[in-house]
C-alpha cells in the first residue's frame, strides 16, 4: 500500500499554487444534473473523490468529459438511473448529496445509506426529514434511502443541527420545487455560497447563501452553467501550518485569503506574519518556533474542523501548551496516537486534546486513519527529526491534489513511496 516518506528539519521556503476545493466541487457537479443542458465546470481538483463523482454520475446515465486542464464538461440529458449503488456510496460519503437533485428532477432517488467512517456516525437523518417537509416519500429499504415526490413542494425547514452537505442537498432539492423554501439554522460555508452562485447561473433562485437564513423560490426548470470552482480553503490552511511549524516563509497563489479569517486569526496568534492580496495569502515565521493555541472547532465563520488535525500536529512542536476541543464530529482525534509514536505530549480529555510543546519530536512509521489527520501527520513527519513514514496514503488522495508535488516546491523533502514494508528495506540494504 503506497505511503509517503518525509525526511524533516526543512523550513519551507517559497510559492506553490492552491486547487480548487473538494468541498465545492463535489456537490457543484452533482448539482448539474438538476439541470436540463450541458454544464462545464473549471478549477476542478484532481482527487479521488472527483474521480469518485464522475463514475457515479456516468453511472446514473451522464455523459462527461474532462480536458487537460481538469475542466469538465457535463451533459445531464441522458441520465436513465436514480440509483447510487453501495460499492460508490462506501468510498465517498458526499454521495449522498444526489439524493436532494435526483428526486426534484426525477422524482425519485434510491441511494445507499451512508455507513459511518473513520471521524463519526455521520447520520442523515436532518437530510431525510428535510426532504419529507419538502413533501417527499422517504424509507429506507435493506440499507437503501428511497425518496419519492411527483414534485417537491416548498416548506420552511429549520435544520436541528448545521450540516453543510444537508444545507447543500436540501437547498439544491428546493431549486426545482413548487412554491417558496425556507432553510433556517443553515450551514454559512463559502463551499455553500459557491454552490448557490452555480445554481444561480443555472437560473435558480437563491437568496441568503452564506447567512443562517437560506431563501429558495422553486422554478420550473433550470438550464447549464459554466462555473470555475473557488480555492480550497483547507488546503490554503494547511501549507500554511505547514510553515509555520517549520519556521518558514512561503506564499499561496489561486487562493481565496477571506475565506479562512478564524485559521489566519490563530497563525497570527502563533506569532506568524500574515500578508494577503485578492488572490494570493503569504506566511512568514522568520524562523520563530510557533507559540501553542487554543482551539474550538465550530462550524463557519468559526474554527473549522478540517483544520484541527492540523493545529493539533503543530502544537505538538509549539512554545507552551495548547488545548483543542472538537466540537463538531465525535472522533476526530485518531491522529492523536500516531503523534504520540513520534514523541509528542498529548493527553485527551473527552473532546479534548492537551497538547504540550516538546522540543523535538523523532521520525517512525505512522498510519493515515482519516482525511485531515494524515495531512496532519505529513505536517508532523516536516519537522520529526529523520524519516517518517505515513502509511495507507489513500486518505491524503482524497483531498489534496499533488500534495508531495507541492510541498517538494516549498523544499520539503517527501517522497511517495511503493510501501512502509519497501522504504523500510531500502534503508537496511543501504
Ligand atoms: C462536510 O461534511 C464536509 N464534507 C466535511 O469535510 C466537514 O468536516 C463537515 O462538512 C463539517 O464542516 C463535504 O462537504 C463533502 P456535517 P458533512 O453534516 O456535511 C451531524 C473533509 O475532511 N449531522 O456538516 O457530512 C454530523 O454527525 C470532510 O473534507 C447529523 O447529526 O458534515 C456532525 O456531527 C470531512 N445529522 C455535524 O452534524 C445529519 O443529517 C456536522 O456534520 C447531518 C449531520
Amino acid at each position: 500500500m503506497a505511503a509517503i516518506e518525509i525526511t524533516g528539519g526543512t523550513a519551507l521556503e517559497g510559492e506553490t499554487w492552491i486547487s480548487g476545493a473538494k468541498n465545492a466541487v463535489l456537490p457543484i457537479l452533482v448539482a448539474s444534473i438538476l439541470g436540463d443542458e450541458p454544464s462545464r465546470i473549471g478549477n476542478v481538483p484532481h482527487l479521488r473523490d472527483v474521480t469518485t463523482t464522475m463514475e457515479l454520475l456516468g453511472q446514473l446515465g451522464a455523459s462527461l468529459a474532462v480536458d487537460e486542464q481538469m475542466n469538465i464538461e457535463i451533459d445531464p440529458r441522458g441520465i436513465h438511473s436514480c440509483e447510487a449503488p453501495y460499492e460508490l456510496v462506501k468510498t465517498m460519503r458526499a454521495s449522498i448529496l444526489v439524493l436532494g437533485p435526483l428526486v426534484a428532477r426525477h422524482g425519485r432517488a434510491v441511494v445507499s445509506l451512508p455507513g459511518g467512517c473513520a471521524i463519526g456516525s455521520r447520520p442523515v437523518n436532518l437530510h431525510l426529514r428535510g426532504l419529507e417537509q419538502l413533501g417527499a416519500k422517504v424509507s429506507v429499504q435493506n440499507g437503501n434511502i428511497v425518496a419519492e415526490a411527483p414534485r417537491l413542494t416548498g416548506a420552511r425547514i429549520v435544520m436541528d443541527m448545521v450540516t453543510v452537505t444537508g444545507t447543500e442537498n436540501l437547498m439544491m432539492a428546493a431549486t426545482l420545487a413548487k412554491g417558496t423554501t425556507i432553510i433556517e439554522n443553515a450551514a454559512q460555508e463559502p463551499e455553500v455560497i459557491d454552490l448557490a452562485n452555480y445554481l444561480k447561473a443555472m437560473g435558480a433562485q437563491i437568496e441568503g447563501a452564506g447567512t443562517h437564513v437560506l431563501t429558495i423560490t422553486g422554478v420550473e426548470r433550470l438550464g447549464g452553467a459554466e462555473h470555475r470552482v473557488l480555492p480550497d480553503r483547507i488546503e490554503t490552511g494547511t501549507f500554511l501550518v505547514a510553515a509555520a511549524m517549520t519556521g518558514g516563509c512561503i506564499k499561496l497563489t489561486n487562493a481565496a485569503p477571506h475565506d479562512l479569517d478564524a485559521v489566519l486569526d490563530k497563525l497570527s496568534e502563533t506569532g506568524a506574519e500574515l500578508a494577503s492580496g485578492a488572490d494570493w495569502i503569504s506566511l512568514d515565521m522568520k524562523g520563530q518556533r510557533p507559540r501553542a493555541v487554543d482551539i474550538t472547532t465550530s462550524p463557519y465563520p468559526a474554527f473549522p474542523t478540517d483544520m484541527q488535525a492540523q493545529f493539533t500536529a503543530m502544537n505538538t512542536i509549539a512554545e507552551g501548551t495548547g488545548i483543542i476541543t472538537e466540537t463538531v464530529f465525535e472522533n476526530r482525534f485518531m491522529h492523536v496516537q500516531e503523534l504520540q509514536r513520534l514523541g509528542a505530549d498529548i493527553s485527551l480529555k473527552g473532546n479534548s486534546a492537551v497538547i504540550r510543546g516538546v522540543d523535538v519530536l523523532h521520525g517512525a512509521p505512522i498510519m493515515a486513519t482519516d482525511l485531515r489527520a494524515s495531512a496532519g501527520l505529513v505536517l508532523a513527519g516536516l519537522v520529526a527529526r529523520g524519516k517518517t513514514l505515513v502509511d495507507r496514503v489513500y486518505h491524503i488522495d482524497r483531498g489534496y491534489e499533488l500534495i508531495e508535488e507541492k510541498l517538494g516546491q516549498l523544499g520539503a523533502r517527501i517522497r511517495r513511496v511503493e510501501s512502509v514494508e519497501a522504504a523500510l528495506a531500502e534503508r537496511t540494504d543501504s
